[in-house]
C-alpha cells in the first residue's frame, strides 16, 4: 500500500517544477535592504506547505502544459512563485492583525521584527509577487490575481466587521473565509490553466475546484484552532478563541447551546472577559456539541465539490492527486 502523504506525492510528482520554484523564491525574496531580505527569509526559510504554488503548478500540468522555449524560466513557476510571495505577504500582515506570537513554528515575523517591519516586509513581498506577474506579462493572469489580493482585503476587513459578534450568520462566516482564503485557492489554480492556454470550461472548473478547496482549508484550520497540537500546527492553538472570532465551530456551538452555555459564550466571545480555565470550558461545549465534528463534515463536503468540479478532466496519476489533495485537505493536522 502506498502510505505516503498526498501532499508528499504531489511534491514529488512535480518535484522538478517546484525545485525551480524554490530557487527562484530564495532569489527574488532577496533585495539591497538587509531588513528587507532578513524580513523575508525569517517567514520564507521556515517553510511552509508551498500548497498554493504546487497547485498552480500541478494546474498548469493538468492542463498539459509545456514549456515553450528552454531556457528561460517557465511560466507556470513564475506565477507560482508570485502566488507564494502573495501568500507570504499576507501572513506577515495577517500575524500583524491577529496579534499571533507563533508563525511555521517559529517566533513570527511580528515579534523578531515589530509590527512596523512587518507590514512594510510584507508590502515589499507583495509588490515583488506584481513585478515577477509583469515579467510574465499576460493581463488574464494580471486580472486574476489583482481580483483575488482585493477580495483578500475585503475578507479581513470583512472578518473584523464580525468579529466578538455572536449573531454571525453562517453565511456571512462562508463570505469572510471565502475572501480570506478561498479566493487566492480559487487563483492559484485558474492562473495555472491560464498558462496552458486551456479552455475557458478547463480555467473555470480548475477556478472552482480551488475555490471549494479552499473553503474546506479555512473550515479545517478554524476546527485545528481548537484540537491541533501546537507543535504539530506550528502557531499558537486557541488564538481565534482569545480574539473573540468567529469560527465555524464556535457559531456551532453557540447555535446548540443551552441558556447558561448561551451566557458563557456571550461573556467570553463577545465581552472578551476571559480567564485562565475559559478555553477549556470552550472546548468542553465544542466537544459536547460535536462542533469540530460538523465543521470537518462540512469541510469534506466542499472538498467533494472541489473533486466533482474537475471531474472531466481525463483519469491519470495527477487527477487522482488532485482528489488525494482535497482529502487530505480535510485530514491533515497542521
Ligand atoms: C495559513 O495558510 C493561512 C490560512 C489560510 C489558514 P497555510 O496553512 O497554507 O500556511 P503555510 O504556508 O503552510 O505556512
Ligand atoms: C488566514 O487567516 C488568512 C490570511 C492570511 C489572509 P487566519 O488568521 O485564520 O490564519 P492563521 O490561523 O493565522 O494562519
Ligand atoms: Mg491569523
Ligand atoms: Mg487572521
Amino acid at each position: 500500500m502506498d502510505t505516503k502523504e498526498p501532499l508528499q506525492k504531489l511534491l514529488d510528482y512535480l518535484a522538478s517544477d517546484m525545485e525551480l520554484c524554490n530557487r527562484l523564491i530564495m532569489d527574488r525574496m532577496q533585495s539591497s535592504v538587509d531588513l528587507v531580505s532578513q524580513l523575508a527569509a525569517h517567514l520564507i526559510v521556515a517553510g511552509g506547505k508551498r500548497l498554493r504554488p504546487l497547485l498552480t503548478l500541478a494546474s498548469a500540468r493538468l492542463c498539459g502544459y509545456e514549456q515553450l522555449s528552454q531556457g528561460s524560466m517557465p511560466r507556470h513557476v513564475r506565477l507560482a512563485t508570485s502566488i507564494e510571495f502573495l501568500h507570504t505577504s499576507t501572513l506577515l500582515h495577517d500575524d500583524v492583525v491577529d496579534e499571533s506570537k507563533l508563525r511555521r513554528g517559529a517566533d513570527s515575523a511580528n515579534v523578531v521584527f515589530g509590527n512596523a517591519a512587518s507590514v512594510l516586509g510584507g508590502d515589499f513581498l507583495f509588490a515583488r509577487a506584481f513585478q515577477i506577474m509583469t515579467e510574465d506579462g499576460s493581463l488574464d493572469v494580471m486580472r486574476v490575481i489583482s481580483q483575488a489580493c482585493a477580495t483578500i482585503a475585503e475578507g479581513e476587513l470583512l472578518q473584523m466587521t464580525t468579529q466578538n459578534d455572536l449573531s454571525t450568520s453562517i453565511a456571512r462566516y462562508y463570505e469572510v473565509i471565502y475572501g480570506k482564503t478561498a479566493a487566492l485557492f480559487a487563483a492559484s489554480c485558474r492562473v495555472g490553466a491560464i498558462v496552458a492556454d486551456s479552455t475557458v470550461k478547463d480555467e473555470e472548473a480548475l477556478e472552482n475546484y480551488g475555490l471549494n478547496l479552499g473553503m474546506a482549508f479555512q473550515l479545517v484550520d478554524d476546527a485545528l484552532d481548537y484540537s491541533a497540537k501546537q507543535e504539530e500546527l506550528g502557531k499558537t492553538v486557541g488564538d481565534d478563541f482569545r480574539e473573540g472570532k468567529i469560527t465555524y465551530p464556535i457559531l456551532i456551538a453557540y447555535q446548540k447551546a443551552d441558556a447558561e452555555e448561551k451566557k458563557f459564550w456571550e461573556r467570553v466571545i463577545e465581552s472578551c472577559d476571559q480567564t485562565d480555565q475559559d478555553l477549556e470550558h470552550a472546548l468542553s461545549l465544542i466537544n459536547k456539541h460535536q462542533a469540530l465534528e460538523e465543521t470537518l463534515k462540512e469541510a469534506m463536503s466542499f472538498a467533494n465539490k472541489a473533486c466533482d468540479a474537475i471531474r472531466h478532466f481525463p483519469e491519470g496519476e495527477l487527477h487522482s492527486l488532485f482528489e488525494e489533495i482535497a482529502r487530505y485537505t480535510v485530514t491533515r493536522h497542521f
